[in-house]
């Protein structure tokens, strides 16, 4: 057995154990399979009983799984993370997240919540992330620099918001023209970053309707078809917002980003708890996703998103957290609430009404569907090559140390491989925390701090 460099696997061939969700609801283990990577850290092959010589060995209880995908981050807002939840969404807009969210003219303040954020997303092992910025043009040119440098696959967007009529005066785009414009000029930056080899994407960034006038959404939309840049923006979130839209639109937010020019391939809506099934089969037909954000919704939708509604419908879907409308940054707690909520949904939440109209029959998801959405559900939506361990894909993931005594999973000595099989997944995907995460590579290169 070689001894090699496991920060750096680039070029090098992995002997490991873990799991992969290749579809939803399917979960693929690996015992001491062996996975060869090229030199850019793309997967060029995975045998399960490849020849171990020459593979660098990680620790016999690491738990390879690949890095997981956060859909919806508004990255200026992690500097009110856990507070600021006590309002509706229309209030705390205008109260706590404009006003934070101005403070981002300041490069250094923007440079230091950018900095924290990034490490302690990669610390938790979110290893993709679409990500909002604010408004200003340089921080959010900042925030691709800085995710370039640490390393975390993402998406970036300066957010669009023009309309006088919702965006306070010190805290919105001059005109839509000048939305339209910042929102090019951080596209050219970002593709034209030095050493950004398929790491840091622009996107196109609508903050949601009510804040856009009609000439900045359709300018936007004439800049997606120009560039094929990623698309995103929020999508019937909260009774407010969607009537929003109905009262000035005529229209569903679906319809309204359709005619816009918006609703194409790999966009990402957040939210959508207010989506109807006409809404959902016109985005299913466009190519996009939702972000599904089921802490925030607790707190701001006043519904649960229709999941296995929109599963069914093989609408794309990956878990967003929201940050800071769901007050964690982990993904894991994320998942955890997804799989709470659709099983709430399910079993009806008042005791006074009889259990058998109570609820929703069969809205439940287990944990391998929710392990699915978290990694490959996400890179699906955004269609990048990451989510699963299969040739063609970037080496991101995430080892687990389940032995950490500083950690929250507990293995037993019943809890053999044999025993447990993919249940030992579920132990994990409920109890990891932080100190269980030995490792984080993307592109093959180890992350952590
Ligand atoms: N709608 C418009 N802006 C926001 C935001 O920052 N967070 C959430 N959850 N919804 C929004
Ligand atoms: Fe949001």
């Amino acid at each position: 057995m070689t001894q090699m460099n496991i920060n750096d696997l680039r070029g090098c061939k992995v002997l490991f154990s873990g799991y992969h969700a290749p579809q939803i609801g399917v979960i693929e283990a690996f015992h001491d399979a062996v996975l060869t990577l090229d030199e850019r850290g793309t997967i060029v092959s995975i045998e399960a009983n490849g020849d171990p010589r020459e593979a660098v060995r990680l620790p016999k209880d690491w738990i390879l799984i690949p890095g997981l995908v956060d859909l919806h981050v508004h990255a200026p807002q992690y500097a009110q993370l856990g507070t600021a939840l006590d309002v509706p969404l229309e209030d705390w807009l205008q109260t706590y997240t404009f006003p934070l969210e101005a403070r981002f003219s300041d490069l250094t303040y923007a440079e230091h919540v950018y900095s924290a954020l990034i490490d302690d997303m990669l610390a938790i092992g979110t290893t993709t992330a679409l990500h909002f910025a604010t408004v200003h043009v340089p921080a959010t040119q900042r925030l691709a620099e800085i995710c370039l440098i640490k390393g975390q696959r993402a998406l970036v967007g300066k957010v669009a918001m023009d309309d006088p009529n919702q965006c306070p005066q010190d805290y919105r785009d001059a005109s839509a023209q000048a939305a339209i414009d910042g929102t090019r000029a951080v596209i050219d930056h970002i593709n034209s970053l030095p050493d950004n080899d398929g790491m840091v994407f622009p996107v196109i960034t609508p903050r949601f309707i009510p804040s856009c006038t009609d000439a900045c959404l359709e300018g936007l939309g004439q800049l997606a078809a120009e560039t094929g840049a990623h698309i995103q923006s929020h999508i019937s979130e909260s009774d407010w917002q969607h009537g929003y839209v109905q009262d000035r639109c005529g229209c569903s937010d679906s319809e309204a980003f359709e005619r816009f020019g918006l609703m194409r391939d790999n966009a990402v809506f957040a939210h959508g708890t207010h989506l109807s099934d006409k809404d959902m089969d016109l985005m299913v037909t466009h190519g996009a996703g939702v972000a599904h954000c089921p802490l925030s919704n607790a707190y701001f939708a006043g519904a649960v998103f229709p999941l296995r509604r929109a599963l069914d419908k093989g609408l794309h879907v990956g878990f967003g957290s929201d940050i800071s409308g769901g007050p964690s940054g982990s993904l894991w707690e994320t998942a955890r609430m997804g799989i709470s909520a659709a099983r709430m949904r399910e079993t009806g939440v008042q005791a006074q009404i009889e259990s058998e109209i109570r609820g929703t029959k069969d809205r439940r998801i287990d944990f391998r569907e929710a392990f699915f959405l978290a990694t490959r559900g996400g890179g699906q939506a955004l269609g990048l090559p990451v989510g699963t361990f299969e040739p063609g894909m970037k080496f991101d993931a995430i080892a687990i140390d389940p032995t950490r005594r500083d950690g929250t999973v507990r293995i037993w000595t019943e809890d053999t491989p044999q025993n447990l099989g993919d249940l030992l997944l579920e132990k994990l995907l409920y109890t990891v925390s932080k100190p269980n995460i030995a490792c984080v590579w993307t592109d093959a290169i180890n992350r952590l701090k």
